[in-house]
């Protein structure tokens, strides 16, 4: 599959299969996190790699009862270092820096993800606090996105895209 092709075909997935991911698939899955660039590459990001039955069911309530969550084997909460990033670059680093720095890790991972066969879907809406708590995060810590992984069950079609007219402008 060509990048662009990947970049084209991969969908938001909501039904996941009961099937675990091979370990060597999630090590890969790793590997794309952390090769993301990132601002001044302080890799000012965590992420927290959730199996446990309990811990993905009460992350599915945060996030506003999207039970989906609760079903994928694998759920990935992207955290940003909101310390490390504050440390060199101030409130544009917070504000900013960070926020791009998780979602481009995130971006990586979804895209490898669909190369293996696996579904993922970034969830935002969720209860900030709610999750920090369920996870114990330290103060330092914001969860940015919810990703669960697993073996699609269904595959939606693809929503529409705006025109290139639309999208570009070119000066
Ligand atoms: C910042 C962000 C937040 C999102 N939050 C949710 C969410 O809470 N729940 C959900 O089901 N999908 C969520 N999505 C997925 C979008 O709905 C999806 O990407 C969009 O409809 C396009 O579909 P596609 O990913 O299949 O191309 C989110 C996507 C982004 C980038």
């Amino acid at each position: 599959m060509s990048i662009l092709s990947i970049i084209k075909n991969r969908r938001s997935i909501r039904d996941f299969q009961d099937r675990d991911i091979p370990e060597d698939i999630i090590d890969e899955l790793i590997e794309a996190l952390i090769w993301a660039p990132s601002a001044g590459n302080l890799q000012a990001r965590r992420f927290i790699f959730v199996k446990d039955r309990a811990i993905k069911r009460a992350l599915a309530r945060a996030a506003l009862g999207q039970s989906f969550i609760a079903e994928a084997p694998l759920v990935i909460v992207a955290c940003a270092d909101l310390k490390r990033i504050a440390s060199r670059y101030g409130s544009r680093g917070v504000n900013l820096y960070v926020i791009q720095d998780v979602s481009a890790s995130i971006i990586q991972l979804m895209l490898l993800a669909h190369e293996k066969g696996l579904g993922t879907v970034w969830v935002g809406a969720f209860d900030e606090e709610v999750v920090s708590d369920i996870l114990e995060l330290p103060e330092y810590l914001r969860p940015v996105a919810i990703v669960p992984v697993g073996y699609p069950a269904r595959v939606p079609q693809a929503p529409p895209r705006r025109t290139r007219d639309e999208l570009i402008e070119i000066r």
